[in-house]
């Protein structure tokens, strides 16, 4: 039987290439995206996988939205927490809704997602949960004390929830992308980019997508189980832990 796979943030960026991978992998995925419904229809259009709009920082819509999928694919295997914004501005100048903002979608996303959905993966045996963290929890980064905080408790979250799960079937780990070609990281001043951050990258080179899905595809797999509380690293040598 297929599995069922869910990804937050799964229509655009890094999320709708992991949704594609795993969708090759043989999963059936849906999709969560927050606003965009014009994305979101053409990904629908463009690859045949179902999409469900939710707000991952609201736990009830969550909780909801969850209900929905399990009701229509059934229940749900794999979730892979990778929806993401950046309010990036140096602290002094940060604001509390900068910091709201990113703790609510970046970190508290990851209760609101995999709370309600525990108990049935603990019940089945089986789970696999993969939150896409950041080079930049690992090494902080100028700019991002509320992105960074974030990203460093989806590790600590990680490392925790792998424990409890790791005698019922459930795995549970973290990838630290680095600077991926998104719409996120091309947001980021040009001269910033090209003088401050590319000639930190040894492979010379923002990374792919595809190379994140790669990483999830591995994770998600059946035959991972002994794979838990791991953080995997993909970041063109920028950052070795
Ligand atoms: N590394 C080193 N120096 C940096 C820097 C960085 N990433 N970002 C900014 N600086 C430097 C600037 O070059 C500048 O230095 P000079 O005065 O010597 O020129 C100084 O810090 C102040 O920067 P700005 O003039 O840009 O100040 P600002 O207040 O207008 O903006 C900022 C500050 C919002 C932090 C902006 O510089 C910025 O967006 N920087 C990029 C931060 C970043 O790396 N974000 C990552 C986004 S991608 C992502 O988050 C995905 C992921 O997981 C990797």
């Amino acid at each position: 039987m297929a599995r069922i796979a869910v990804v937050t943030g799964g229509t655009r960026g890094i999320g709708a290439a992991i949704s594609k991978q795993l969708k090759a992998d043989g999963c059936t995925v849906a999709a969560i995206y927050a606003g965009n419904d014009e994305a979101a229809k053409n990904f629908n259009l463009e690859t045949g996988i179902a999409v469900f709009k939710c707000d991952v920082s609201s736990y009830d819509a969550s909780a909801a939205t969850l209900k929905t999928i399990e009701a229509e694919l059934g229940p749900i295997d794999i979730l892979v927490n990778n929806a993401g914004i950046t309010r990036d501005a140096m602290f002094h100048k940060m604001s509390p809704q900068h910091w709201q903002e990113v703790m609510n979608t970046n970190l508290n996303s990851l209760f609101n997602m995999s709370q309600p959905i525990w108990g049935g993966m603990r019940d089945r045996g089986f789970g696999r949960i993969i939150c896409i963290s950041s080079i930049n929890g690992q090494k902080g980064q100028m700019g991002q004390t509320n992105y960074s905080a974030a990203k460093a408790g989806e590790i600590g979250f990680v490392k925790s929830l792998a424990q409890e799960g790791a005698a019922k079937g459930i795995t549970v780990n973290a990838i630290c992308p680095g600077y991926i070609g998104t719409e996120m990281v091309k947001a980021i001043p040009e001269k910033v980019l090209n003088e401050r951050i590319l000639p930190l990258i040894p492979v010379g080179r923002l990374g792919e997508p595809e190379e994140i899905a790669r990483c999830v595809s591995f994770l998600a797999a059946d035959n991972a189980g002994f794979i838990t509380g791991a953080t995997l690293s993909a970041n063109g040598g920028q950052y070795m832990v």
